[in-house]
């Protein structure tokens, strides 16, 4: 799988008194399993640019090519490209319309041409992926909440068995827990299925954890695309344009200031934990890996259920073995 823009730029309005460039000059490249996060200030072009990747936009000039193949070209396939390039919008209500949540899912595959039971295995698998149980299948999708209505919405993406999945502020508007289980859901996909994920989002301290590439939009342009470490050095830059760095990166900067020789490239809470740790002589119990909280949550889950048959006088071994802690350490370094 590879998305590649060539300056490709998108006007709208073009030749009216509204005239608005939406994108300028984009030349970008996306590989196989990538988690990229988009971020820029609000109007900066970041949901224009994405409905250009599956083809819901078209652009004013440039190109755009999915796996080599201009889909500008007479002919393209846009149906197909759909299918494997697979858009969340920003708001969810926008793409629900079916009388019931398990329909809803359906409507993907139904389109595919798939059989009736493969259809339904798809929407099955993809409801449990994002977590709605059978007692949400006959529900209206105008009835849930805009949290549940993210999950229908992303389930009806993933019926599809898409090969990248673009989601345009998922969390928005969504309370903690909630944030947190959709963004490790998400994760999940990409770390057991290699699913190449592009997360629009408004929030620094999400792309620092999730992402392991930042493209940063300012009024239509690319102004950054790199590893989010490298992108918070900028937290200055960033600042002009209406964005931030992650909360942490300003406490280790103030640490800094006051002479303390902590690493500058640190932007999530955990490595900062850790590294406030190891200055204060302490070694950071859990090892030092990136903790995703749906994932720490479920750990936990699990460790309380193998611990609960030894209170009852069994002799279980105590659980995570530490190998798999370090595994998952410093994901996004470099
Ligand atoms: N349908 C439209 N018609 C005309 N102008 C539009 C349309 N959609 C977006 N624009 C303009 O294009 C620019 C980029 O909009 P876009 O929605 O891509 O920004 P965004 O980065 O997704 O913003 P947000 O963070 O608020 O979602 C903005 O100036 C916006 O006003
Ligand atoms: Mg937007």
């Amino acid at each position: 799988m590879s998305i590649r823009a060539v300056n490709l730029c998108h006007v709208y309005g073009q030749g009216t008194a509204l005239e608005q460039y939406a994108l300028k000059n984009i030349n970008l490249e996306i590989g196989d399993g990538q988690f990229i996060g988009l971020i820029g200030h609000t109007g900066s072009g970041k949901s224009t640019l994405i409905q250009h990747f599956n083809g819901l936009l078209k652009a004013t000039s440039g190109e755009l090519f999915y796996n080599g193949e201009n889909i500008c070209a007479p002919g393209y396939d846009m149906k197909k490209l759909r299918s494997k390039v697979g858009l969340v919008f920003q708001y969810p209500e926008h793409q629900l319309f079916e009388v019931d949540v398990f329909s809803d899912v359906c409507f993907g595959p139904k389109n595919l041409g798939l059989s009736e039971e493969e259809i339904r295995e798809r929407a099955e698998e993809a409801l449990s992926l994002v977590g709605l149980d059978e007692s949400y299948y006959k529900q209206s999708p105008f009835e849930l909440s805009g949290g549940q209505k993210r999950r229908v919405a992303i389930a009806g993406v993933l019926a599809m068995h898409p090969e990248v999945l673009i989601l345009d502020e998922p969390t928005a508007g969504l309370d903690p827990k909630g944030r947190d289980e959709i963004l490790g859901e998400i994760e999940k996909l990409h770390r057991e299925k290699n699913m190449t994920i592009i997360l629009v989002s408004h929030s620094m301290e999400d792309v620092a954890r999730y992402a392991d590439r930042l493209i940063v939009m300012n009024h239509g342009e690319k102004m950054f695309d790199d590893t989010p470490r490298n992108v918070f050095r900028h937290y200055r830059e960033l600042e002009a344009m209406g964005l931030a760095a992650p909360q942490v990166t300003y406490i280790v900067q103030a640490l800094r200031e006051q002479g303390i020789p902590i690493d500058d490239g640190l932007i999530t809470v955990e490595e900062a934990r850790d590294a406030i740790l190891r200055l204060v002589g302490k070694e950071p119990a859990a090892g030092s890996r990136k903790v995703d909280a749906a994932e720490e949550r479920e750990e936990l889950a699990a460790e309380a259920g193998k611990k609960a048959p030894a209170k009852d006088g069994g002799n279980s071994p105590l659980s995570p073995d530490g190998a798999e802690l370090t595994e998952t350490a410093g994901k996004d370094e470099g």
